[in-house]
């Protein structure tokens, strides 16, 4: 299978490659290496099935000609992390709904039809604060959104173009909402939590928690997440769906830390930090998030393997190899 996989060089984006060149499936990624990192794909860079485009995906010249190789392409390519996004909230809007629509007409002019997966957000969900989020409840926009929801909307865009391309040209396309995904290659740079608290532990540094710690997510390891994806992909009666992607169980992120710091055995401390001063702006945070996964598991049998426990041991393992810590 060709596979082309746009932010092939960001977290998830490069655990997707790895799976497809494990498969034997020939893989090429363009990525404009903005939070992305070659070190995530160096190791496939002289792989004969492997090919990597340094280039924006709003205006890479080669676009239509390697989708129109691909049977299959993940859209992985978008401005995220809580910290750009605040940062820079137009380009938020510009990149995610410029670059999914230019994807989407470059798949309908092709003459042929790709399986197309489409990356959105639990951040779609809003401030909803049910149980479980389900793939077909209304969402909730807030008026006046401060830049803090450009990211949201944007994914709404994407997903309704995506949904937009099924019908009017049947398209073979399926949106997947990713919720909280967390393992190896995850930066800590643009606000995720995981590898921040890595880092803070090992480094015997205080671990800082955003707001009261009371914030609850549900956190997948990328290596379950790319399975699900290629299963989902694959399923044609997930065509012109949206389909939750994580696992059920939550962990408050107050606890979290305290994990953290027993399976680091460090003698790190815990510290709270006001959003305002974390973000150095107001900030709503959503006190949980969990998905509802019942359209998932009617498309795919595989559940995760990795518990939470066991991606934390890793990555602290992972972290003490790379930097020596003890
Ligand atoms: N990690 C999560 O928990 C999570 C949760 C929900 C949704 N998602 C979605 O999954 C996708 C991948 O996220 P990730 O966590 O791997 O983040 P990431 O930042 O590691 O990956 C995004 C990649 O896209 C690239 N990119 C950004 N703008 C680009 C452009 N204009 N042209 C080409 N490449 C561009 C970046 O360099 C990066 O490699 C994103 O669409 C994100 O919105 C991730």
């Amino acid at each position: 299978m060709h596979v082309l996989i746009t932010g092939g060089a960001g977290f998830i984006g490069s655990h997707l490659v790895d799976h497809h060149l494990r498969k034997g499936d020939r893989v090429h990624v363009v990525d404009n290496l903005s939070t992305g990192s070659l070190d995530n794909i160096s190791q496939h860079l002289t792989h004969p099935e492997f090919r990597f485009t340094e280039d924006d995906i709003v205006t890479w010249p080669d676009l239509n000609e390697v989708v129109s190789w691909a049977d299959r392409i993940y859209h992985m390519a978008a401005v995220v992390g809580v910290f750009r996004v605040l940062e820079r909230p137009i380009d938020v809007m510009a990149t995610n709904i410029a670059g999914c629509e230019r994807l989407l007409r470059a798949v309908h002019r092709c003459g042929w039809k790709p399986e197309v997966l489409i990356a959105s957000s639990s951040e779609v969900y809003g401030p909803r604060t049910d149980e479980r989020l389900r793939e077909d409840m209304d969402l909730i926009i807030q008026p006046e959104a401060p830049p803090r929801w450009n990211y949201a909307i944007s994914k709404l865009a994407d997903e309704a173009f995506a949904l937009s391309y099924a019908r009017v040209h049947d398209i073979p396309v399926t949106v997947v909402r990713l919720f909280n995904t967390v393992g190896p290659r995850q930066t800590g740079r643009y606000g995720m939590v995981v590898p921040r608290f890595v880092r803070q532990s090992l480094a015997g540094d205080v671990l800082t928690v955003f707001g009261d710690g009371k914030q609850s997510r549900a956190f997948t390891d990328v290596r379950d997440t790319v399975v699900m994806l290629d299963e989902v992909a694959a399923k044609a009666n997930a065509r012109g769906l949206i389909v939750n992607v994580g696992r059920e169980g939550e962990t408050s992120i107050e606890s979290l830390a305290h994990r953290v710091i027993e399976r680091t055995g460090s003698d790190s401390e815990v510290e709270y930090v006001p959003y305002e001063i974390a973000y150095g702006q107001e900030y709503v945070d959503i006190p949980h998030r969990c998905p509802d996964l019942t359209r998932l598991h009617s498309l795919t049998e595989f559940r995760p393997k990795w518990t939470l426990d066991a991606t934390l041991d890793d990555l602290i393992a992972r972290a003490r190899r790379t930097h020596g810590a003890s």
